[in-house]
């Protein structure tokens, strides 16, 4: 069944755009510095590249070669993706979290997402002029504990805004919105990397070089090697910053043409990500929450390995000391900048959504974005009301999901479909040599590494299962395995179809 069609790239360089758009987002800005400054600065990079090498870089190729592998029978989400690969029953339901993913972190993710453009809009506003820090601070902690109106409006506008964009397709709404975002966020992103580094001390009340934040992230210390929670954090951060275990890659790259370069493509976003993370993520909030507060100070308040703290409460403030007007401009460029980076990653999470409707209902484009925004509103809402509930979402979902899903497919991509045909997915229509070594780390090193990072990680999961749970918690849980299960429900629905056919 191949309903799609119509559905097609119209550029190489949209289709990398977008990719590296689903990659590039508050991921990259916000978490990656706050996890590179609780993990000891510098300590965090070695393991950090190192997974990025023996588990970010391989499981990009598999990804988009699955992808494109099912564009060819028309699959455009993993269930049937993988059960073009094997047919045993098991690997379609598998496939599930290729799905379940993106609609459970795009619930929390949007509403993110939404903060970002009401801040450019307070900024721009000079809403933040004359407030002190604790001002600010107040200022955020009522939006989200939703002392007015405001966050559910920019909420919706957001959610309207994804369904509008995915409404138009991939051609006309997703590579077009890469097209706009990415190289204003790259723009945004190198102004403010430049300020963040040239902070110096005594220059607009700056106490501290802005240098200093950043030698501390990059000066590195190779006792880290030894800690397991390093390389935990330094996994889960690779994971999230370049959307694997997802199945939204494996949703784009279905629109790949069967003959087409993939393997450059991949290493072209993969790298394109790295770039902003490692260089303009680190040189933009350490760097200017150092200038003013110092290390110890920023260690502490990116305690839990968020940076949103620093990101909404501490930098609006710190614009404020550089006068009006470029207060004005660099909270328009830095929650302009986040806001770009989280649509174009919230847009790859409706994709793999639309796509199996579309591949197995023959919903029409715009029923299918409809859905997607109505399934995101419902979702979200749990995360609206309570941080715990948004916690736990991120933590089953944006932290346990991509691995587990991640392991499936390495398995049924190396030792079902098999290594020598995996090979060759991977490297056919390639503009680039593959290095050879690749084929031995997806097919041994990867998996292990995957398993070790799952088994690591097995009292924790256990801790969190068995700890005391508040209402908001259980019903988050509760939601999440019903939407699970009602995703398991439509593929089994759909595989029966496709059976009387
Ligand atoms: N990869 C996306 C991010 O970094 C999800 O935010």
């Amino acid at each position: 069944m191949a309903l799609n069609k119509q559905e097609a790239w119209g550029s190489r360089v949209g289709l990398i755009l977008a990719m590296a758009g689903n990659a590039v987002g508050l991921g990259n800005f916000l978490r990656f510095p706050a996890q590179a400054i609780q993990n000891g600065g510098g300590a965090f990079i070695i393991p950090y590249l190192t997974c990025f090498l023996l588990m970010g870089l391989p499981l990009l190729y598999v990804e988009w070669a699955m992808g494109r592998y099912g564009g060819k029978s028309g699959q455009h989400s993993a269930p049937f993706m993988f059960n073009a690969m094997d047919k045993r029953f098991f690997w379609k339901y598998l496939g599930v979290f290729g799905i379940f993913t993106n609609l459970a972190i795009a619930a929390y993710y949007c509403y993110i997402e939404s903060w970002a453009l009401s801040w450019a809009y307070h900024s721009v506003a000079g809403h933040f002029m004359g407030k002190t820090q604790g001002e600010v601070t107040a200022f955020f902690n009522s939006y989200i504990g939703l002392g007015t109106v405001e966050p559910v409006v920019f909420w919706i506008l957001c959610l309207l805004l994804n369904t509008w964009i995915l409404s138009k397709g991939l051609k006309g709404g997703v590579e077009l919105a890469a097209k706009i975002g990415m190289p204003l966020l790259l723009l945004f992103g190198v102004v403010l990397a430049v300020r963040g580094v040239t902070l110096t001390a005594g220059e607009q009340g700056a106490v501290y070089d802005g240098v200093l934040g950043l030698n501390y992230l990059w000066q590195p210390t190779f006792s880290s090697i030894w800690d397991p929670v390093v390389w935990r954090n330094a996994a889960g951060q690779i994971f999230f910053t370049l959307s694997l275990g997802m199945g939204s890659i494996h949703c784009y790259a279905s629109y790949v043409k069967s003959r087409d370069d993939i393997a450059l493509n991949a290493m072209s976003a993969g790298w394109m990500n790295e770039f902003v993370e490692v260089v303009l993520g680190s040189a933009i909030i350490i760097p200017i929450a150092v200038g003013y507060l110092g290390v110890d100070k920023v260690i502490e308040m990116t305690k839990g390995g968020s940076g949103f703290g620093i990101g909404f409460m501490t930098l609006p403030f710190l614009f404020t000391q550089w006068g009006a007007t470029l207060s004005a401009i660099s909270g328009f460029m830095w929650f302009g900048l986040l806001f770009f980076a989280g649509i174009t990653s919230s847009l790859a999470m409706g994709t793999p959504c639309m796509g199996f409707l579309k591949d197995n209902f023959g919903w029409a484009r715009g029923k299918a974005a409809r859905t997607f925004g109505f399934a995101v509103l419902l979702l979200g809402i749990p995360c609206v009301l309570s941080q715990e509930a948004f916690n736990e979402f991120d933590y089953w979902v944006g932290t346990i999901s991509l691995v587990v899903f991640a392991i499936a497919e390495v398995i049924l991509f190396a030792w079902v479909f098999g290594m020598e045909k995996g090979w060759k997915e991977i490297t056919d229509g390639a503009d680039i040599a593959v290095p050879v070594v690749f084929k031995h780390i997806i097919k041994y090193v990867t998996p292990v590494f995957l398993l070790v990072v799952f088994f690591g990680s097995l009292p924790e999961i256990w801790a969190t299962l068995t700890k005391k749970i508040t209402p908001y918690v259980l019903f988050a849980r509760i939601l999440l395995a019903g939407l699970f299960a009602g995703i398991a429900r439509l593929v089994y629905v759909a595989h029966r179809k496709r059976g009387a056919v």
